[in-house]
């Protein structure tokens, strides 16, 4: 059982955001009885029959999706303030990872902010100053507590929000969202493991010894490079940046 399958995910490797894009235009004009989460294209099972879908039958998801951009908004500001904490107190290799899961969240919230615009609505969001603790405190809240209401950490963003938006989206046709959230999920699952493991092994994370790798298309994290052909391929570039 491959990564995605363990998820209960379907990513296509050679997904694109301009079909995401191209799918959710479909999905907004044209009804459809089933979602194609890979190249997120709306194939309507009786053409000649294909109803009008109103931006408010997809209301729920749209607002998931503002949801969901405000949240990577701050968490990208967040662990941008944590790296620069944990630099303070000597943790460079955790300031490598806190800043390459900021560069995964921008990846996130750039997405949700396509999937919002071409859905004709302004991308949304709420900047809060983030409050740093010490690096141990950092990595905790970063993982899952005490949170603000817009960042929920990444377990939960893993274990409910984004299973629940995928569910929603899914039910809403909406193949574009579906792919963006889609991507997240697989990161945040990432991001869990990384601080969990960061986390358990503090005290040898001084030191700046390994480079730190994110897919330029769905912000999927690693802390060695991947093999070649693990990110969704870019037609527009890379599709794997070295963050460090
Ligand atoms: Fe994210
Ligand atoms: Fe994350």
């Amino acid at each position: 059982m491959n990564r995605y399958s363990s998820l209960g995910l379907t990513l296509k490797k050679t997904a694109k955001l301009s079909s995401i894009i191209a799918g959710l235009l479909a999905v907004t004009l044209i009804g459809c009885s089933q979602a194609q989460p890979p190249e997120a294209k709306v194939e309507p099972s009786k053409p000649a029959q294909s109803t009008l879908v109103s931006a408010k039958q997809n209301s729920q998801t749209l607002e998931n999706l503002q949801k969901a951009y405000n949240g990577e908004s701050n968490a990208h500001v967040m662990y941008l303030a944590f790296a620069d904490q944990a630099t303070k107190e000597g943790y460079q290799d955790i300031a490598n990872l806190f800043k390459t899961v900021a560069r995964a969240e921008e990846i996130h919230r750039d997405n949700h902010a396509l999937v919002i615009k071409a859905m004709g609505a302004t991308p949304e969001n709420n900047i809060t100053t983030p409050q740093v603790n010490s690096t141990a405190d950092n990595i905790d809240k970063a993982m899952g507590g005490n949170l603000s209401s817009a960042i929920k950490g990444e377990s939960y963003e893993r274990d409910s929000m984004y299973p629940e938006f995928i569910e929603q989206a899914k039910a809403d046709n909406n193949s574009a969202a579906l792919q963006t959230f889609e991507y997240a999920l697989a990161a945040e699952t990432q991001h869990a493991d990384l601080f969990a493991q960061a986390k358990a092994n503090l005290d040898s994370r001084k030191e700046a010894s390994r480079s730190y790798y994110v897919c330029t298309i769905s912000g999927e994290t690693f802390d060695r490079q991947p093999e070649a052909d693990v990110c969704p391929s870019n037609p527009n570039g890379e599709s794997l940046e070295q963050t460090i």
